[in-house]
């Protein structure tokens, strides 16, 4: 069977986008014929300075989502990245594989060093690779993403295709395909439909948590920046209008509705029945799962122990990889 594997950073909590472009879809897949491995990329986390008692907490939070979303430890191996040296390990081989020319092409990395890059950790430079190691420790062949990802795992097939040339190890390492589907691939911010929605932009909001309860969901899309048109008759009609857009692909996401269908429901409607619809939407779809991950939230005994399982689960198909990967690259076996 086809392996999905995918991640999320617990840096911080979870919002809109990453439950649209990432966690419903994992749900969605889960419920596929593919086995499916989803991680909490701590190690990605802390590529940034990270509180150390907040990143315990985020890892947690971020966990609960993907329970309280639908991902169902029985059936998906749900895990933190730490746990697994075999990343780690696997990374630093990519390190020697990847070079410095592909880093610099990443605009992620462009984007989170800013002006500053010579006072970013190495971490953040290298941050592709060890995604790439997530992603082939497993031999996974679809990826779910959102846009934003899109370049990493393109990389990922590059370090997947210069690995096995290398080693002359032909097809060790398969060519995992982004999955990046769905109308709500790139959510973007409330305040400025040029910017994505992301956990770290300054104003909260900017964006829709998966904790917000209704009153502040609804006070989020009533501010939410648009411009003084109503919506259009038809899809062609947003375009160069990026915060209508935004509103009407969060509506589709939403509802599992195509931005056609939205659009032919909304047609020429104006914001002031829009966003309080697009607001009921938005705590009909949230709030049992915020909910639930408030519970969860109270029971850490029981995510640890989930996420503890995952990580047994997940090393015994990592480890033997790992292994041939060593064998590949000459490594002396003295034990
Ligand atoms: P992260 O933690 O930034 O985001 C997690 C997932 O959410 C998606 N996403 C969005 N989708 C639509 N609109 C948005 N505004 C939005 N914001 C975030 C991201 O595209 C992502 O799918 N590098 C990854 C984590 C990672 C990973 C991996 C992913 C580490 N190893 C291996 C896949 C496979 C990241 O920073 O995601």
């Amino acid at each position: 069977t086809p392996r999905v594997f995918s991640g999320i950073k617990p840096s911080g909590g979870l919002t809109l986008g990453n439950y649209l472009g990432a966690i419903k879809r994992f749900v969605d897949m889960q419920a596929q014929d593919f086995e499916t491995i989803y991680c909490v990329v701590d190690l990605h986390a802390i590529t940034v300075w990270q509180d150390p008692k907040e990143l315990t907490d985020a890892t947690r939070e971020v966990a609960a989502g993907f329970l309280a979303a639908g991902i169902d430890p029985s059936q998906s191996i749900l895990f933190n990245q730490s746990q697994v040296a075999a990343h780690t390990e696997l990374a630093w081989l990519f390190n020697c594989v990847a070079r410095v020319g592909w880093m610099n092409r990443m605009t992620q990395f462009k984007d989170k060093a800013g002006k500053n890059a010579e006072q970013s950790s190495l971490g953040l430079y290298a941050y592709p690779s060890l995604m790439a190691a997530d992603i082939l420790l497993y031999h996974a062949t679809h990826v779910p993403v959102g846009e934003d990802q899109k370049q990493h795992v393109e990389l990922t097939r590059d370090i997947a295709a210069k690995f096995n040339h290398d080693f002359k190890a032909e097809d060790f390492f398969p060519q995992p395909e982004p999955i990046i589907e769905g109308p709500a691939t790139r959510v973007m911010n409330l305040r400025d439909g040029t910017k994505k929605m992301s956990k770290s932009g300054e104003s909260d909001m900017e964006r829709i948590n998966m904790t917000d309860d209704a009153d502040k969901i609804a006070k989020k899309f009533k501010k939410a920046k648009t411009d003084p048109e109503p919506l259009p008759e038809t899809l062609d009609g947003l375009k160069d209008r990026p915060e209508a857009k935004n509103l009407v692909d969060i509506y589709a996401g939403l509802s599992g509705l195509t931005n056609e269908q939205v659009i032919a429901e909304y047609a020429g409607a104006g914001w002031g029945k829009f966003k309080p619809a697009l607001a009921d939407l938005a705590v009909e779809k949230l709030a049992p799962i915020s909910s639930e991950m408030s519970r969860l939230m109270n029971d850490k005994a029981e995510i640890d122990r989930i996420l503890g399982e995952g990580a047994d689960k997940a090393e015994a198909i990592a480890q033997p990889i790992l292994d041939r990967a060593y064998d590949i690259t000459g490594f002396l076996r003295s034990r």
